[in-house]
């Protein structure tokens, strides 16, 4: 594939040329670059890359362990599957660069259970990776760096994408987020010190070890640099995963997947707030409006009492239930939404369910419950005109 101005990802690169450029420079030269590059988290949270792995370099322990997160479970994200399947050796050789960074001997890849279909593939790529050298014992021919990566399947539970609840289940135990400190990088896999990364932030890492962080930093904008995927889909003619320069308004990427009539978008999934039509000049950027990926696109004819009803039913079934402003919550914000679909909610109530909402973003423990009022939040918030107009509030 040819180079295309703004594009990091979906580029044709030298083979390994990001992991041999790392093995020229030290750990801390390679961490450096990372750092200096900008690259922030391409998992939603948007955490500095260079920061975490520098964390994980400085904490002491017998064994370190680098885990790459494609459970990719977010309602409308798909852009993981592509790098899956597509960049599967790119993706391989981000983890090693970020295994020999770190000091880790183990990389664990924990692959959404729906993917299963792409073990194969990448057990396949990760034995052609042990014969050409750049898996196994002194990998690249650099003395003492030995690195492997094993595959560990997902079950299902969108929570087990949660960094901490991932480290649960991949020890067997129950998916459920653990209290924060400490953190990962301290004591993340078996008790030793671990980064989880997302798919792409992995990938992204190869591509600024092979080109440099100041070739990375021209593009995007201050505060987030480089470019991200995007899963498109719903009401636009063009759905698919496309790769945009951080900094694209919503209006620009809807030109460009054939969305300009859209009434709304949801740029972070069903995790994120739902912006209306006079919002489109805002940034997508960890800045403005920022996002996993996901971007769900809503026309006229959507009802955004329908999109509210649908999203809270996946958090009310995916909450673990462990904590209780999200195990409560969820279900009394879509109670909400059905009475004020049948036109028997009260503005009273609302108030309350809308206090109740902020309170769960406050109070939740992990990211699911702090997030899932979001969506709601904002279609009650800017579509209030729709809603009044069908509901006579008592
Ligand atoms: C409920 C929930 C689900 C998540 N699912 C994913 C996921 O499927 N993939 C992912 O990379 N990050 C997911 N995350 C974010 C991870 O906890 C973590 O921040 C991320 O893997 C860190 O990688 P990054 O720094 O490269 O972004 C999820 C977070 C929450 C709260
Ligand atoms: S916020 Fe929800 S998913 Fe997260 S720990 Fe609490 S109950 Fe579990």
């Amino acid at each position: 594939m040819p180079e295309r101005k703004g594009h990091i990802i979906f580029i044709d690169m030298e083979p390994n040329s990001g992991l041999v450029s790392a093995l020229a420079k030290t750990r801390t030269e390679v961490i450096a670059e990372v750092r200096n590059s900008g690259l922030r988290g391409r998992g939603g949270a948007g955490f500095p890359t260079g920061v975490k792995w520098n964390l994980a370099a400085a904490a002491e322990s017998d064994r370190k362990f680098v885990v790459c997160n494609a459970d990719e479970g977010e309602p409308g994200t798909f852009k993981d599957r592509v790098l899956l399947s597509e960049y599967t050796d790119d993706l391989l050789e981000g983890m090693t660069i970020a295994g020999y960074a770190i000091g880790a001997d183990t990389g664990i890849l924990y692959l959404r259970g729906e993917y299963e279909y792409l073990r194969k593939h990448i057990e396949s790529v990760i034995d052609r990776r042990h014969t050409e050298g750049f898996l196994g014992k002194d990998i690249g021919g650099k003395q003492g760096f030995d690195f492997d990566i094993h595959i560990r399947m997902g079950s299902g539970a969108y929570v087990c994408g949660e960094e901490t609840a991932l480290i649960e289940s991949l020890e067997g135990q129950r998916g459920e987020p653990r209290n924060r400190p400490p953190f990962p990088v301290d004591t993340g896999y078996m008790g030793r010190p671990t980064i989880v990364n997302n798919v792409e932030t992995l990938v992204t890492a190869a591509r600024i070890l092979a080109k440099g962080a100041d070739w990375f930093k021209t593009f995007g904008m201050d505060r987030s640099k480089g470019s991200k995927l995007y899963s498109v889909s719903g009401d636009c003619a063009r759905p698919g995963v496309y790769e945009f320069p951080i900094g694209i308004t919503i209006a620009g990427l809807l030109g460009e997947i054939g969305g300009e009539d859209a009434k709304a978008v949801a740029v972070g999934g069903a995790s994120g707030r739902v912006i209306p039509a006079k919002d489109f000049a805002s940034t997508v950027a960890f800045v403005d409006a920022p996002t996993g990926g996901s971007v769900i696109v809503f026309g006229h004819d959507r009802d955004m009492l329908d999109v509210a009803e649908n999203f809270l039913e996946f958090f009310v079934d995916e909450s673990c239930g462990q904590c209780t402003p999200c195990r409560e919550g969820n279900p009394k914000l879509l109670n909400a939404v059905l009475l004020l679909k049948d036109g028997d909610c009260s503005i009273g109530y609302l108030r309350e369910i809308e206090s109740l909402a902020e309170t769960m973003q406050l109070a939740s423990k992990c990211g699911l419950g702090q997030s899932s009022p979001n969506a709601f939040l904002s279609i009650i918030q800017e579509f209030t005109h729709e809603i009044f107009g069908r509901t006579p509030m008592l």
